[in-house]
């Protein structure tokens, strides 16, 4: 079954959409097994329409042993039992057109599962296999090649390297449960092709390619360079030979070219690099549509950090093809109400925070949750399921803290996530108030604040122009007339001139400190 969205389809509808990021184990079980699926998310849809989403942008629900919660894929063409099957997808997809939202779901390229059929064929086929090949198999080093091929970490922690009982090692950036691909390999390739296609012909409208900055690998795989002193790697950093390489851009060609033969579609790009011109290259006319810049999720709640991140991001996009994608949380990251402090000024916050994201120019990723005002959760030990608790020696507690199921209603755990009695991680108490059904009644909430926001925001379109503000202040204008004034001067500032049109906090004739207001001008 396919699937077409009624026209008029403008093919650059994401230009300056609002995506609505599933994080699927925690969305809406379906179910009773206490973990988010595809008819969960299926049977809210409507509820995302109300809010006023464009799109979604669906994690990982391929087959998967769960390692790194589906981010280990074993098979890239079809849907984890546990989530559902083809058809549902094909149901939610349908049904999600029905309403106007479009569907890109995850692309994971730069490794697979060691369940992948590939996987286990290369361990059983042996080394100088043609099996081995489509992976990073090398001898180690030293004598009896006891000492990994060369020092690269894991992301995770822990050497990127795992032996093999016949002696070689593999190379994984991420767990050892997630081999890395070796994309020099034409099978590799084509196989990323076929997957493309395979979503694109049931009628998916892009993808969220996972780890876009990896890939390609630097020749020979030198060392990472390390500093003895502070015992850190070059993390990231502009030679580390992991990521970022040159040649990951012949990838990201052949992904385009798939892309444009089905116009409308697009791609988002998770690219973690040193600065903003290497961003920018990801960006080319014949590469990636769009690439999440992470600046507002990384800056502090400092003006000038805040006015920074705006200020680089835009930029960093002005010579590309590519609008700003603008995000503040996601699964990966403290969701950020806890980031800025937690409690009711980490709310507040995040409140005024929504309606500088919402005001941007370009796309904006909305991570499941944030439209509630959804703190993390500190989980005790016991609880903690991320690969990161494990390899990092138990010294990084990981992210599931900000995975934590959506509470949909009622006053306590499960809070309508699930027919079940628990959940895969589990739901405070406390979180009666926090509900989607105590807070769609409450004009005073933060789901009604997005509600909102994300009404008005059909009505805002062109460039970004900064306006003189106060001290401690961030104000600017969109070319349609939107006035923005973002507060955290430490005391109450005079609005501008204009109709308000919303506010993050109560506003007479000042505006409070620690908010935001959207004003016509
Ligand atoms: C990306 C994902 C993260 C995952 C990793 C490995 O960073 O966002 O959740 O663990 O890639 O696939």
């Amino acid at each position: 079954m396919t699937s077409t969205l009624p026209a008029p389809a403008s093919p650059d509808w994401w230009r300056d959409a609002v995506f609505y990021q599933v994080y699927i184990r925690s969305f809406a079980d379906g179910g009773d097994d206490g973990v988010g699926d595809l008819a969960g998310l299926r049977a809210r849809l409507p509820e995302l329409a109300r809010l006023g989403v464009d799109a979604l942008w669906i994690n990982p629900f391929f087959p998967s042993p769960m390692a790194d919660h589906g981010y280990d894929v074993a098979d890239p063409r079809d849907v984890e039992p546990v989530f559902g099957d083809l058809a549902e997808f094909d149901r939610v997809l349908a049904e999600a057109h029905a309403l106007g939202i479009r569907v890109t779901i995850d692309l994971v390229p730069n490794h697979t599962s060691d369940q992948r059929d590939w996987f286990t064929a290369a361990l059983a086929a042996g080394p100088g296999s043609p099996e081995r090949a489509r992976y990073v198999f090398r001898d180690g080093q030293g004598p009896d090649g006891a000492q990994p091929p060369n020092n690269w970490p894991s992301i995770f922690g822990g050497p990127a390297w795992t032996r093999v009982p016949d002696g070689q090692w593999y190379l994984h950036l991420f767990a050892p449960e997630q081999p890395d691909l070796d994309f020099t390999h034409p099978e590799v390739l084509a196989d990323l092709e076929e997957t493309l296609r395979f979503w694109l012909d049931r009628g998916v409208d892009g993808f969220r390619i996972d780890v876009a900055h990896g890939m390609a690998k630097a020749p020979g795989l030198p060392d990472v360079a390390f500093d003895a002193e502070t015992g850190l790697f070059d993390d990231h950093g502009p030679d580390d030979p992991r990521l970022d390489q040159d040649g990951v851009h012949d990838i990201h060609r052949m992904v385009r070219r798939v892309m444009d033969a089905y116009p409308g579609t697009m791609t988002v790009g998770e690219v973690w690099v040193s600065s903003e011109e290497r961003l920018a290259r990801y960006l080319r006319a014949d590469e990636l549509h769009s690439a999440f810049n992470f600046r507002l999720l990384t800056a502090d709640w400092t003006p000038e950090d805040l006015r920074a991140a705006v200020a680089d991001s835009l930029d960093a996009v002005a010579a590309t093809p590519a609008p700003a994608c603008w995000v503040l949380s996601n699964h990966d990251r403290p969701r950020h109400v806890t980031r800025y402090g937690g409690g009711e000024l980490g709310t507040r916050r995040a409140r005024a925070a929504a309606l500088l994201q919402l005001a941007l120019p370009g796309m904006a990723f909305v991570y499941n949750g944030d439209e509630l005002g959804m703190p993390d959760v500190d989980l005790p030990d016991e609880a903690l399921t991320d690969p990161v608790w494990t390899r990092s020696g138990h010294t990084e507690r990981g992210r599931d803290a900000c995975r934590i199921p959506v509470p949909w209603s009622g006053s306590e755990p499960p809070y309508g996530f699930t027919t079940g009695a628990t959940t895969w991680l589990p739901m405070p108490e406390g979180w009666a108030g926090l509900t989607a059904q105590a807070q769609a009644g409450d004009p005073g909430s933060v789901l009604s604040l997005y509600r909102e926001a994300l009404r008005l925001r059909r009505g805002v379109s062109g460039g970004l122009t900064w306006l003189p503000a106060p001290e401690g202040c961030l104000a600017f204008r969109r070319d349609s007339g939107l006035v923005v004034l973002l507060n955290l001067s430490g005391a109450p500032v005079p609005l501008p001139e204009g109709r308000v049109l919303l506010a993050s906090a109560d506003v007479a004739d000042d505006l409070p400190h620690d908010a935001a207001v959207w004003l016509q001008a």
